[in-house]
This record gives C-alpha cells, sequence and structure tokens, in this order.
C-alpha cells in the first residue's frame, strides 16, 4: 500500500539493535532487532505484556535501553557516543530529537482543559517552531486533514473518542514527526469509531512517514502494513509480509495467538 511512497521517502529510517530492557529483574525486552525501512509501514502485534509498548516507548525514549541502540536516520534518540560509550542526553536535546518521533496513545491523551485546536498547536508553540498565526493555519489544516476542520474550537469532552484520537493524531503531526508510533490507537473506542481512526492511519501511510503501530485489527495490519513483526516475551519470532505471516504463520506462538485474536 505504501510501497511506491515508501521508495521515495528519504528520512525515517529506525534502526534497533539488540536492545535489552529490564523491569525489577525481569527481563521485558530480551535483544530486539528490527529495522524499519524510510516509509514502511509495520505493525507490530503480540500478546498482551510481550513488550510492545515497551518496545515502542525505547525509540522515542520515554524508556532508557540497558543495552543496545536505538536510531532515527542514524541519530540516537537518547544518548551520544563518546570514548565508544553511551551517555545520556540532556534533556533539552533529548526533547529536540524525540520530536522526530510521534507517538500516538490507546487513551488519546489529550489536554482536556485546551481546545482541539490549542492541543495542536501547544507544541509547536512551546518548542518556538512556530509563531502564533502560522501554528493556528498548521492547526487548521491538519484538523481538515483528520476529518475535523468543524471542531476545531471543541474540548476533548465534547468530542466521541474517535474524534479524540483523531485530534491526537493531528497533535502529534504537528511536529512533522519522521516517524509516528501508535500504541493501539483503537483499543479504547467503541467499535463504531474504530474506522474512522483507522482510515486516517490509511491516508498517513500512503505519505511517506514511517509507522509502528501496535494493533489488533488483523484485517487493518493486512491492509496497511508492509510488513508484520511479532513480538513474544520480548523477542522478535516471526516477520514478514502480512500475507505470509497472517495466514501461514510459522512459529506455534504466532499461530496460537492469531486463532485468540481472529476468533
Ligand atoms: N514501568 C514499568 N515498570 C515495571 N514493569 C513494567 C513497566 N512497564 C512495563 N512493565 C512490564 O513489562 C511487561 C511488558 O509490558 P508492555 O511493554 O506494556 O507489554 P505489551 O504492550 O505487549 O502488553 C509487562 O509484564 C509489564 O507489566
Ligand atoms: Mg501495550
Amino acid at each position: 500500500m505504501s510501497t511506491v511512497i515508501a521508495e521515495t521517502a528519504t528520512s525515517g529510517l529506525v534502526e534497533i539493535h539488540n536492545v535489552h530492557k529490564s523491569f525489577g529483574g525481569v527481563e521485558v525486552l530480551s535483544g530486539i532487532d528490527l529495522t524499519v525501512q524510510p516509509g514502511e509501514v509495520v505493525a507490530l502485534l503480540g500478546p498482551s505484556g510481550s513488550g510492545k509498548s515497551t518496545l515502542l516507548r525505547t525509540i522515542n525514549h520515554l524508556e532508557s535501553v540497558d543495552r543496545g541502540s536505538v536510531t532515527v536516520d542514524g541519530e540516537l534518540i537518547g544518548y551520544e557516543l563518546r570514548g565508544g560509550r553511551l551517555h545520556e542526553l540532556h534533556e533539552r536535546e533529548i526533547l529536540r530529537r524525540r520530536t522526530q518521533v510521534g507517538i500516538v496513545f490507546q487513551h488519546f491523551n489529550l489536554f482536556p482543559h485546551l481546545t482541539a485546536l490549542e492541543n495542536i498547536v501547544e507544541a509547536p508553540l512551546a518548542l518556538k517552531r512556530l509563531g502564533a498565526s502560522d501554528a493556528r493555519e498548521l492547526a487548521l489544516g491538519l484538523l481538515d486533514r483528520v476529518g475535523l476542520a468543524d471542531k476545531a474550537d471543541a474540548y476533548p469532552r465534547q468530542l466521541s473518542g474517535g474524534q479524540q484520537q483523531r485530534v491526537a493524531i493531528a497533535r502529534a503531526l504537528a511536529l512533522k514527526p519522521k516517524v509516528l508510533l501508535f500504541d493501539e490507537p483503537t483499543s479504547a473506542l467503541d467499535p463504531e469509531l474504530v474506522g474512522e481512526v483507522l482510515e486516517v492511519i490509511s491516508d498517513l501511510a500512503r505519505f511517506g512517514t514511517t509507522l509502528i503501530i501496535v494493533t489488533h485489527e488483523i484485517g487493518f495490519a493486512r491492509q496497511v502494513a508492509d510488513r508484520v513483526v511479532f513480538l513474544d516475551h520480548g523477542t522478535v519470532i516471526e516477520e514478514g509480509r502480512p500475507a505470509d505471516v497472517l495466514d501461514h504463520p510459522k512459529h506455534p506462538r504466532t499461530r496460537e495467538f492469531l486463532a485468540k485474536v481472529l476468533n
């Protein structure tokens, strides 16, 4: 689906190399290796607790790694390499690099006291990327892109879950990230609102932004993903083209997971 764009996209290369992460002595990521090409759309699947959210969070350094590295276009997000060792960067530099990687959460995480438009302009203004009128223009364009041109002045509580999630996507796009991460973007939605959000994500897939999407929507993964990656117990157990992996899973745990999700 995004293959044509993938050939023309020039930035947004994600390289995850041997990433390990433990919480309280329990290893949650056990040596993840994954390269995502510029403009590629990857669906990340796996059972609850397999480490999907943690992996996403290491990509924009909301979570540090114990071992290994994550780079976007060759640049480490949270660290710099000095004298052969990784040193965590200063907060301000982390924030700058983090803007290259947008993330959309299951529960939208909009600011409740700000309107849709104010939610979207907040980061570009705080980072002094744009002046007030340019930021407003950008936000109105993004709201239009997610089908909410008429909701600029609505507060989150006045919007449906699907509309809130579309505002959250517009907000993530406002910083023009090279990579966009979605962590179960439709799991908190009523079934009838899932489609409108998936439609917006499908649309993004066509525009050359690298997308990594954690989802249990198998039909959607099949339709938009260039590649499906299965995580289990903190390791990649199987990956490949959707048609291969979803229809002919090789690993027993992949089969078991798909059987559960599809029923
Ligand atoms: N901040 C944390 N502190 C302690 N344990 C955590 C933390 N974040 C995640 N975990 C644990 O790591 C494991 C993987 O979690 P997660 O990445 O959220 O999995 P998934 O998104 O695949 O459901 C789970 O056992 C979870 O309880
Ligand atoms: Mg999760």
